[in-house]
């Protein structure tokens, strides 16, 4: 996949696509949350990632419904706590409450529950799926092996699998392995966990003009990765945008690439 387009999406199941790039909220209070959301809907962001976890979801809800863009134009990800199995359908009804809408586009298991794959919180997500609740279901940090375990036992796949992943953990074996399961890679940490300063980015990202977290991100649209950068700062949030402007070369995907190696 080349993306061309900052509104470039990806199909999971079901019909349903996903932007390619969202913007992250992990760590970002209430305030930070508000505007942060607020920022990047209006720099053309149309995916808004939150989690239960966060505590500042019912500020992302605030930031969607006061940003004028309508909410069939947001794509919104929450995620169910490990913690809260058992409980699953009082959890997203809590956060579609807090939201302050009557879907989410995107619900994630955050962890495997005790480490296990857990089919039976599957189950409780595949009748959230049902009543309409969200109009996708997916996992986040499982194991090729603990999503095999979901569809075994339900015979649905995960949509999407939201995983830390950046050029210097990339793993072509992992991507193949999703992709024959049909599962979307969804990236978390693309920054944070990445070295800036490495000379292979900052040699290409010169070529292009480019900032280094930008040949990153462009190097996850341009594999089909979906990205959600978080920033609290405005600059960054356009930043960490304005990735559609330019396209590495295959030799450059290749370099970037062997980072992981
Ligand atoms: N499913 C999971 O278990 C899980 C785990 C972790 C994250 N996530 C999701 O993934 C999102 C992204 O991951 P993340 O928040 O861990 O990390 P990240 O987006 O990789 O990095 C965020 C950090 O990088 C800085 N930054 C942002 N843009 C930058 C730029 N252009 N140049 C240099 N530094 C930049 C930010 O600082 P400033 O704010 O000062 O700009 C912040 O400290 C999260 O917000 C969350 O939504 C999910």
């Amino acid at each position: 996949m080349t993306a061309r387009t900052s509104q470039e999406v990806v199909r999971i199941a079901d019909g349903v696509s996903v932007p390619l790039i969202g913007f992250g909220t992990w760590e970002l209070n209430r305030d930070d949350a508000y505007s942060g959301v607020r920022a990047a809907l209006d720099i053309g962001y149309r995916h808004i990632d939150t989690a239960t976890a966060y505590e500042n979801e019912d500020a992302v809800g605030k930031a969607v419904r006061d940003s004028g863009v309508g909410r069939e134009n947001v794509f919104i990800t929450t995620k169910c706590p490990p913690s809260y199995v058992g409980r699953e359908a009082e959890t997203i009804d809590a956060s579609l409450k807090a939201l302050g809408v009557d879907f989410v586009d995107l619900w994630l298991v955050h962890w495997p529950p005790n480490r296990q794959a857990s089919p039976d919180t599957w189950k409780a997500f595949i009748e959230a799926l049902e009543q309409g609740k969200t109009r996708s279901i997916g996992v986040s940090n499982y194991s090729i092996a603990q999503i095999d375990e979901l569809i075994t036992a339900t015979g649905r796949a995960p949509a999407l699998n939201q995983i830390p992943w950046n050029p210097f953990t990339f793993d072509a074996q992992e991507v193949a392995d999703l992709q024959s399961r049909q599962v979307v890679l969804e990236g978390y940490s693309p920054l944070k966990r990445s070295d800036l300063g490495n000379p292979v980015l900052a040699e290409i990202a010169a070529a292009h003009g480019k900032t280094a977290a930008q040949v990153i991100l462009r190097w996850h649209a341009e594999h089909g990765f979906v990205v959600i950068p978080r920033s609290k700062r405005r600059e960054r949030i356009e930043e960490n945008f304005a990735i559609f402007d330019f396209e590495l070369t295959q030799e450059e995907l290749g370099r970037i690439d062997a980072l992981g190696a």
